[in-house]
């Protein structure tokens, strides 16, 4: 029997987060923090060696209903702490799904894996995009609904009534210093409670406009390596957020220790709770800056690929 061992990376997002939803520009990359998962067939359904109804979880119901219902033993290794806005719950429907194809015999084509995960969160949450799912499949870095050259096209996603071209983005070296609130904030409902707010104010539906107008501004800050502009927009963007309701106190206040020593800083992913990113040349100063604030900073590496499997015969 064959045991496959799939990873895939977690991810901030630069800028967009939320307004990416309705179509409109992101920048997202991906970290050196990776969720590791493993599986092979088994006479019951397991994960991490305790027999479990994996169908009891939703992401890995839907890719097993489309692939095949044959019990399967998992076992998960995660990098990427839960419901910390770095992309946890997409790296899992993107291993799971690379993981269960494998065993299946089927296509291990990144954009078919980036599909059948974005689907998966969907059926899970009801509402999102497919950033994070991308960005864990492909690694690296991508922008969404970018004017970008033909050959960076990675793919193109439709859901109901939205489009997204998901290109490659090429950043160049800085340094990002994430700070986790260590406070769990799951995406549905902070998704949820921007749409209510977008399509019963028209205020928030311009806010949800100036998110995608700044993305913009930050792609070409991108390409010009203009650290400053880039860090303006970013804070520019986590005010935006913060004015949709999806910021918190836990993480404005890491957000304003971390922007003396940063070019700029924002929460990033769906808020709540979960992480902030600030775009620093001193990242020791923002490290203790979020620290003392109670946070659990680190420096990310960026630049790293995307999903990966690996199998190993009996
Ligand atoms: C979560 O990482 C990003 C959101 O924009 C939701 C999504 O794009 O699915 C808040």
């Amino acid at each position: 029997m064959n045991e496959v061992s799939v990873s895939a990376p977690g991810k901030f997002v630069i800028l967009g987060e939320h307004a990416v939803v309705y179509g409109k520009p992101a920048i997202a990359l991906a970290i050196n923090k990776r969720f590791h998962l493993s599986m092979r067939r088994d006479n019951e359904f397991k994960i991490n060696n305790e027999a479990t109804d994996i169908r009891a979880n939703p992401h890995m119901r839907y890719i097993s209903s489309k692939n095949d219902m044959l019990p399967v033993s998992v076992h998960i290794d995660s990098k990427i702490p839960t419901g910390s806005g770095l992309g946890s719950s997409a790296a899992l429907s993107v291993t799971f799904s690379a993981a269960m194809r494998t065993l299946c015999g089927m296509s291990l084509d990144e954009e078919e894996i980036a599909k059948e995960a974005f689907e998966a969160e969907f059926f899970s949450q009801g509402r999102g995009s497919p950033m994070d799912t991308s960005i864990s499949a492909h690694g690296y870095g991508i922008a969404l609904n970018a004017p970008a050259a033909e050959e960076d096209l990675l793919w193109k996603i439709t859901k109901n009534e939205h489009a997204w071209n998901i290109s490659k983005m090429d950043v160049p070296p800085m340094t990002f210093v994430i700070g986790n609130t260590g406070i769990r904030a799951a995406t549905g409902p902070l998704v949820e409670k921007v749409r209510k707010y977008k399509d019963s104010n028209r205020f928030a539906a311009d806010m949800v406009d100036e998110i995608g107008r700044i993305t913009l501004e930050g792609m070409e800050a991108l390409r010009k390596n203009d650290v400053v502009g880039l860090g303006e927009l970013m804070t520019k963007d986590h005010k935006l957020l913060s004015i949709l309701g999806v910021s918190s106190n836990e993480l404005n206040k890491l957000v304003g220790a971390s922007l003396p020593y940063s070019y700029g800083a924002k929460l990033t992913g769906s808020g709540g709770g979960g992480s902030m990113v600030a775009l620093t040349d001193q990242p020791d100063k923002v490290c203790d800056a979020i620290h003392s604030r109670g946070g659990t900073p680190f420096v990310v590496r960026t630049g790293v690929e995307g999903v990966r499997v690996s199998v190993k015969s009996e």
